[in-house]
């Protein structure tokens, strides 16, 4: 049986309660069992929850002939992981380019829906399936909602991905055209030398332009500089947005 979001054992981290549950309800709340088949599953700590639960319904009789059939398309390799590790059918854009439904996480999500992603690198890809989605959900904790604009919770910049040969190029376009206060190449943390290198084997460049108040301006700016792939700024893509609140509660947006 896929256990009632109410009846859940609480986790001991409130800020995993909040990923989760808001994980738990899109799903609940999305997934057509009848008429969805191609499934987009994002990248990072909070889409975790959201193939754990599909993992909950294939296990349950109800559900498990039609989860067993879901094809779920991942948008790197962490995703294509989850998707393995909690028994869902893989595939990939290449078979299926047009999906029912995805679901992903946010850096920032601004009062229009516009959204801040790439924190984990993985924003082409992200963007590949979203775009190609009927209807993208986005889950995300009490943290990612910005009073405002973006730029104003999430301060380390819109993430950019670029071809590796113009990463100085695009930095000082970023800085000298675009009016980032600065735009730094993303290094590799704990020990490891080097950028970081995506599932594309590109760089990527975190951009710090305070607080946005046009982004879909700031998009479309940024990628015309020669050799940025896609920008982090999801612009006009989320259908709705799932924020699991500090006491517990789940708000829809
Ligand atoms: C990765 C992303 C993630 O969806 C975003 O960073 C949110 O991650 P988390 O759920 O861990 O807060 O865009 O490129």
């Amino acid at each position: 049986m896929v256990p009632e979001i109410s009846q859940l054992p609480r986790l001991s981290d409130q800020l995993e309660e909040a990923k989760r549950k808001a994980a738990y309800r899109a799903i609940d709340e999305n997934i057509d069992f009848e008429n969805h088949k191609i499934i987009g599953i994002g990248s990072g700590s909070t889409v975790v929850y959201v193939a754990e639960r599909l993992g909950q319904y294939l296990k349950d009789e109800k559900y498990a002939s039609k989860v067993s059939q879901f094809i779920c398309i991942p948008t790197g390799f962490q995703s294509k992981k989850l998707i393995l590790d909690n028994g869902l059918q893989l595939s990939n854009m290449e078979l299926y380019s047009q999906l029912d439904i995805a679901f992903d996480g946010a850096d920032e999500v601004d009062y229009n829906l516009q959204l801040i992603k790439g924190g984990g690198g993985c924003l082409f890809q992200e963007k590949l399936v979203s775009s190609n989605a009927k209807k993208f959900i986005i889950v995300a904790d009490y943290r990612k909602k910005s009073p405002k604009y973006l730029g104003t919770n999430w301060v380390q910049g819109v993430p950019i991905e670029v071809v590796p040969s113009a990463y100085v190029s695009v930095c000082k376009d970023l800085e000298n055209k675009l009016g980032a206060k600065k735009a730094v190449l993303r290094e590799c943390k704990g020990g490891k030398a080097g950028p970081v290198v995506t599932d594309n084997n590109n760089f990527i460049i975190d951009a710090d332009f305070g607080t946005i108040e046009d982004p879909k301006q700031l998009h479309k700016d940024i990628k015309l500089l020669v050799g940025v792939i896609e920008t982090g700024l999801f612009i006009d893509n989320a259908a709705k947005v799932y924020f699991g609140n500090e006491d517990g509660s789940v708000e829809l947006v």
